[in-house]
C-alpha cells in the first residue's frame, strides 16, 4: 500500500515555521474542535496519556483535568515552547512522533489535527505503538480523504494562473481514507475499534480578510512556490477562485473533513 501523504505536523517539519500566538488565537478552533475526542478518550485518573502534535497545549491541559499523568510532545520549538509557558505544570517535550523514546509508558495516546502533517506515517505509527502498553489505546482526528478540497481546487487554479506547473505535488498533507488508514494502523499492532469520516465545515474569524489569514497560517506550501513579488496575486486570485463556493455572508467556510478513529494495542 502507498502512503501517499507527506509533510509534517507542528511536529516534524523544519521548513515549517508556527506562529504559536496566531495559532491560539486566530485559530482557536483547532484545538477547541479537538475537546470533542475527550469523550471518546475516556482517561480516568491515574493513567498515563500522551498527547501527540500537542501544539500550544490546550487539549493536554485538559487531558491533565480528568487526574491523568499526562505529556505533550511536539516538533516545533515554538509550539513547546508556548505550552510550557501556557501550562507551568505540566510536561511538554520536543519529540518527533516518529521516533518517540518512549517504551510500553503510556495507557493512551491522544492526537489532535496533527497527524497529517506527518511525513513518516508507518514510522509514526510504530513509534505510537511501542510507547503504547498492551491493550494501551489511540484515539485521534486528523484530515481525512477529501479534506479541504475546496481551498486546494482553488490554490491549484490560481497558481496555475501563475504559471506554477504541476501543482498538486507542492501538497504533501496526508488525508486518508478510513480504509487505507485502517489497513495501515492494523498492519503496525492495532486493532480499529471505531472509524468515521465526516464533514465539519467550519467558519474564520475576520470576516473578508478570514481566508487570507488561514493561507496566512497554513498556505505556505502555496505561497512559497511563488516570488514574493507575486505573493500578492496569489492571495488575491486564491480568493477569487475560492470565493463562490467559500465565501458566504460575508464569512469563510473552510471545507475540512475529519477521520476520527479508536484503536487498541494488540
Ligand atoms: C486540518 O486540520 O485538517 C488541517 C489544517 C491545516 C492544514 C491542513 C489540514
Amino acid at each position: 500500500m502507498k502512503v501517499h501523504g507527506t509533510k509534517i505536523n507542528p511536529m516534524s517539519s523544519p521548513s515549517q515555521q508556527w506562529n504559536s500566538e496566531l495559532y491560539q488565537t486566530s485559530h482557536s478552533f483547532v484545538w477547541q474542535y479537538g475537546r470533542d475526542l475527550l469523550a471518546l478518550l475516556d482517561a480516568k485518573p491515574g493513567e498515563r496519556v500522551l498527547d501527540v502534535g500537542c501544539g500550544t497545549g490546550q487539549l493536554t491541559a485538559e487531558v491533565a483535568q480528568s487526574g491523568t499523568d499526562v505529556v505533550g510532545i511536539d516538533s516545533s520549538p515554538e509550539m513547546i515552547q508556548s505550552a510550557r509557558a501556557n501550562f507551568r505544570h505540566l510536561r511538554f517535550e520536543l519529540f518527533d512522533v516518529a521516533s518517540l523514546p518512549y517504551e510500553a509508558e503510556f495507557d493512551a495516546v491522544i492526537s489532535n489535527a496533527a497527524l497529517h502533517w506527518v511525513r513518516d506515517q508507518r514510522g509514526a505509527i510504530s513509534s505510537i505503538a511501542r510507547a503504547l502498553k498492551p491493550g494501551g489505546r489511540l484515539v485521534f482526528e486528523m484530515g481525512g480523504y477529501g479534506n479541504l478540497r475546496r481551498v486546494l481546487e482553488s490554490s491549484y487554479r490560481a497558481l496555475t494562473s501563475l504559471g506554477v506547473p504541476d501543482p498538486e505535488k507542492l501538497v504533501t498533507w496526508y488525508f486518508p481514507s478510513i480504509g487505507e488508514y485502517a489497513s495501515l494502523l492494523e498492519s503496525r499492532a492495532f486493532l480499529v475499534n471505531f472509524a468515521v469520516l465526516f464533514e465539519r465545515p467550519t467558519n474564520l474569524e475576520g470576516g473578508e480578510d478570514g481566508f487570507a489569514k488561514w493561507i496566512d497560517m497554513f498556505g505556505k506550501f502555496a505561497t512559497s512556490a511563488v516570488s514574493p513579488e507575486q505573493h500578492e496575486t496569489l492571495v488575491r486570485r486564491w480568493e477569487e477562485f475560492a470565493r463562490p463556493a467559500m465565501f458566504r455572508h460575508g464569512v469563510w467556510t473552510i471545507d475540512y473533513k475529519r477521520l476520527r478513529m479508536l484503536v487498541t494495542k494488540k
